[in-house]
């Protein structure tokens, strides 16, 4: 058995790997040519394990590390917080919790105030649907087709067909419509729709930015039906669109908003359920209906606290902002140079897209970027498409070196559909 610190070569973790953890997906690596094995970590780097290689973190585990790896303030209040926090109890009354719930009610939109704290995203939408349905006493939910919620029990009947197929029957009352249609949302809305439930930007489905009409569209039916909005911010929130909500571009207020990801500062795992007064009610003949031993795990609180402030802070949102207008500019002149295979930049801020003419070009991509020393992993719900999404904390010089290595990596991928 090996011990922390052994050296170990690549292969033998691979196949250690193999051995105890998943023979499929160590083989899956294996087979595309991406051996790595994660090192060391700091700021938009990730090390190979054996030092080899290194890479820019431009996916950032879908905005876990908008802030970086290790980002020195995080691992600091993480560190004093051990020094006087553990998990606490998820059944009692809790100072640590009232802290980060009163921030997350200061800092999200409209009358959102309640929090009910989860441990993964998809734990937090499970959340966002028991409390629409308890609310309304309805049972529908509908949602975006290519959407992505998450694979646990609720979150997995409102996502796309192919991650639910193998495994039998779904709870009943899940619609799906294609994005960034009110025609066909107004279709199936009834007066048995508990909620909506969308992402602002759908990740998975290939960061695709809806029309400025939709979402305040999206509002005004679910009020006509009396249904609850949900808006999944699991991958838009905490500073990535340069609003700290990207819903804000909208000027729409959901009544649960979900949180994830980034909130975790990248070391320790914290999500939220947002919610509007009125849904309380639900938690009142029992106020423990629905519990999370790990959810809102005081020890993690002053790492949440931490991100909100770095991220809330409004030369935080400025540097993301002026990011997103180099990453435009930058990307007119490559479709300039592709012309015809890089189709377009989707982007609302940092949430970012590279859409490609192949359909299948998007894992080539990814491969060609590793290559080329980028972490970047395409859009499972639509191959075209790659998600691109830099650490928020980079500076204009980084930026400009991660412009020439997808550079390299459009000319790599191109180069096989020609
Ligand atoms: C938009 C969105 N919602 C929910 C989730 C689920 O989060 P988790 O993996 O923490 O359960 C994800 C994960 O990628 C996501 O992208």
């Amino acid at each position: 058995m090996a011990m922390m610190g052994d050296t170990l070569t690549k292969e033998a973790i691979f196949e250690w790997f193999s051995r105890y953890v998943s023979p499929p997906k160590a083989r899956f690596f294996q087979h595309v040519g991406i051996d790595f094995v994660i090192g060391r970590r700091e700021g938009p780097f990730l090390w190979d394990v054996d030092g080899q290689r290194r890479l820019i973190d431009c996916h950032c585990n879908g905005g876990v590390f908008n802030l970086g790896h290790r980002h020195p303030e995080i691992v600091q209040a993480l560190r004093d917080s051990l020094s006087m926090l553990d998990i606490g109890n998820h059944h009692l009354v809790s100072e640590w919790r009232a802290r980060l719930g009163e921030r997350l009610a200061a800092l999200t939109p409209g009358d959102l105030t309640y929090t009910v704290f989860g441990v993964s995203g998809g734990e937090a939408i499970d959340v966002a649907i028991k409390v629409a349905r308890g609310y309304t006493g309805r049972t529908k939910i509908i949602s975006a087709k290519g959407g992505y919620h998450g694979h646990t029990g609720l979150a997995l009947a409102a996502g796309d067909e192919k991650y639910r197929k193998p495994f039998g029957p779904m709870p009943p009352g899940f619609v799906q419509v294609p994005f960034n249609d009110l025609e066909a949302l107004a279709a199936v809305m009834d007066e048995d729709t508990a909620a909506v439930l969308l992402e602002t930007v759908p990740a998975t489905y290939g960061m695709v930015v809806p029309d400025p009409d939709y979402l305040p569209g999206v509002r005004e039916l679910c009020d006509r039906h009396a249904a609850l909005l949900i808006i999944d911010e699991v991958q838009a929130g905490l500073g990535r669109t340069g609003r700290l909500w990207g819903i804000e571009h909208f000027n729409v207020v959901p009544d649960i908003l979900v949180i994830g990801k980034g909130l975790s500062g990248g070391v320790y795992p914290m999500t939220a359920t947002v919610l509007r007064p009125p849904l309380m009610r639900v938690f009142e003949p029992d106020p423990f209906i629905h519990v999370s031993t790990f959810g809102g795990a005081e020890v993690g609180v002053p790492v949440a606290l931490k991100v909100l402030d770095l991220t809330a802070q409004p030369d935080f949102l400025a540097h993301v902002q002026a990011l997103a207008a180099f990453f435009r500019e930058a990307f007119t002149r490559l479709q300039a140079r592709y012309a015809g295979f890089l189709i377009r930049l989707r982007q609302l801020g940092m949430m970012m897209g590279i859409e490609l003419a192949h359909p299948q070009a998007g894992p080539l991509f990814s491969r060609m970027a590793y290559e080329a020393g980028l972490l970047c992993v395409y859009a499972y719900n639509d191959p075209r498409v790659v998600q691109f999404l830099p650490p928020l904390i980079i500076d204009r010089a980084l930026a400009e070196e991660i412009v020439e290595r997808v550079d390299q990596a459009l000319a790599g991928t191109a180069a096989m559909f020609s």
